[in-house]
């Protein structure tokens, strides 16, 4: 079995062939420009990432993705993929609109199906499980244009690069190479941090499990405070070089922009890593949370809430991983019997304070060769 069917059995392409002939139409169509997240969006919808999704979804869909997790025809899908415009007086359902970056740049265009108004209300709770606008999903969704323009996309092949952080970012890329490695299973890995001892864990005990490991790292918008994606691509590259069989192992990025929307989010990742041939993905402890707002392990739970086989991927869950003194290795409380004092754990904050101090972290939690890395990206801010 090659690498695994994507989303709706098709890897959607819409990257145009006839670059030229939109360029010549775009000069006579009004413009959309599209925030730096959207524009992320866009690239993945040009190569497939979203696929089925061919375009910016339309009202029958986001009220469906938003209170079922589903699309209209009953597929599986958590979070809508939206255009927001603060101004949609040049619009019409059936006219096309060129799609522009906030320098300015052609991008591509969409062929406008439908225009209507965002429900702020709905959206928040149905995909963020809340209302505060203190929630950086929540408060996109808020600032974000509030009428949403529905439609496929055609883009430019200009618009995308030949690589995102020089790794592979297209799924046709990655699903050819796990053909040629002959991989049946693989196993996908989503991160927005630099890989430390406790995601490690998991990688090495979910790959005893499948032929192949796919680190996915998202490298699209995050928030401020996360560390930017070329400092974690070079501990990715580090960390594989040093501690991983090449053979095993797959690099490649996801340009996605990170959305904190904690279990929807999970089946939005397991999804798109479906188009990327994975037949199984990682969701650890509060995959893809954000503050508290959702529990532990409720974007393990979510996946229950579907039936068997019906996401096409399986999800690997893992507890709260720790270094364990008592075990003298990683552990989870799954598999340790000692206490708390003996677990060795380190808050995203610590961890920080640390580095940003020169100070190494202990060795149990962040590798010496990426914390030198880190250390040097917190001495030159
Ligand atoms: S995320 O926003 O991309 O989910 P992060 O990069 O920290 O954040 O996590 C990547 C994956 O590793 C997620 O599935 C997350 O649940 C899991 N994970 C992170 N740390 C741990 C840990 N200590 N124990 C178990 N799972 C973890």
């Amino acid at each position: 079995m090659p690498a695994n069917t994507p989303v709706g059995g098709t890897l959607v392409n819409r990257v145009v062939a006839d670059a030229a002939k939109l360029r010549a139409e775009a000069e006579k169509l009004p413009a959309i420009t599209l925030p730096a997240a959207e524009v992320w969006d866009l690239k993945l919808l040009a190569v497939g990432g979203y696929s089925p999704l061919g375009g910016f979804v339309n009202e029958h869909d986001y009220a469906s993705i938003i209170a079922r997790g589903k699309l209209s025809d009953g597929t599986p899908w958590t979070v809508p993929i939206t255009l927001g415009v603060q101004d949609a007086s040049k619009l019409a359902a059936g006219k096309r609109a060129a799609l522009k970056d906030e320098k300015g740049n052609l991008l591509g265009a969409i062929t406008v199906q439908q225009l209507y108004a965002r429900r702020f209300e709905d959206e928040a709770k149905g995909v963020f499980k809340t209302l505060d606008e203190a929630h950086p999903g929540v408060a996109r969704i808020k600032s974000a244009g509030q009428t949403l323009v529905a439609g496929e996309v055609d883009v430019l092949p200009e618009a995308l690069p030949s690589n995102e952080q020089g790794l592979p970012f297209k799924p046709a890329e990655v699903r050819a190479e796990i053909d040629r490695r002959g991989w049946k299973s693989v196993v996908a890995f989503q991160t927005r941090n630099p890989i430390h001892r406790a995601h490690e864990y998991l990688l090495r005990t979910a790959l005893e499990t499948a032929d192949g490991l796919l680190i996915h790292p998202l490298v699209g918008e995050t928030k401020s405070d996360d560390i930017p994606a070329d400092v974690r691509t070079q501990c990715y590259v580090a960390l594989i070089d040093k501690y991983f069989p090449k053979d095993r192992v797959l690099l490649a990025a996801l340009p996605a922009p990170m959305r904190y929307a904690g279990p929807k989010e999970a089946i939005h990742h397991a999804l798109i890593r479906r188009n990327y041939g994975a037949t199984h993905f990682i969701v650890g402890r509060d995959h893809a949370g954000v503050g508290n707002y959702y529990g532990t392990y409720d974007a393990q739970q979510i996946f229950e809430t579907y039936a068997a086989g019906e996401l096409g991927i399986a999800n690997l869950n893992f507890e709260h991983s720790f270094w364990c003194k008592g075990v003298g290795g990683y552990a989870t409380s799954k598999t340790s019997p000692f206490g708390k004092e003996h677990h060795l754990t380190i808050s995203g904050t610590r961890l920080r304070e640390l580095l940003a101090a020169g100070e190494y972290p202990p060795a149990e939690i962040v590798r010496p060769e990426l914390a030198e890395i880190l250390m040097a990206y917190y001495r030159g801010k």
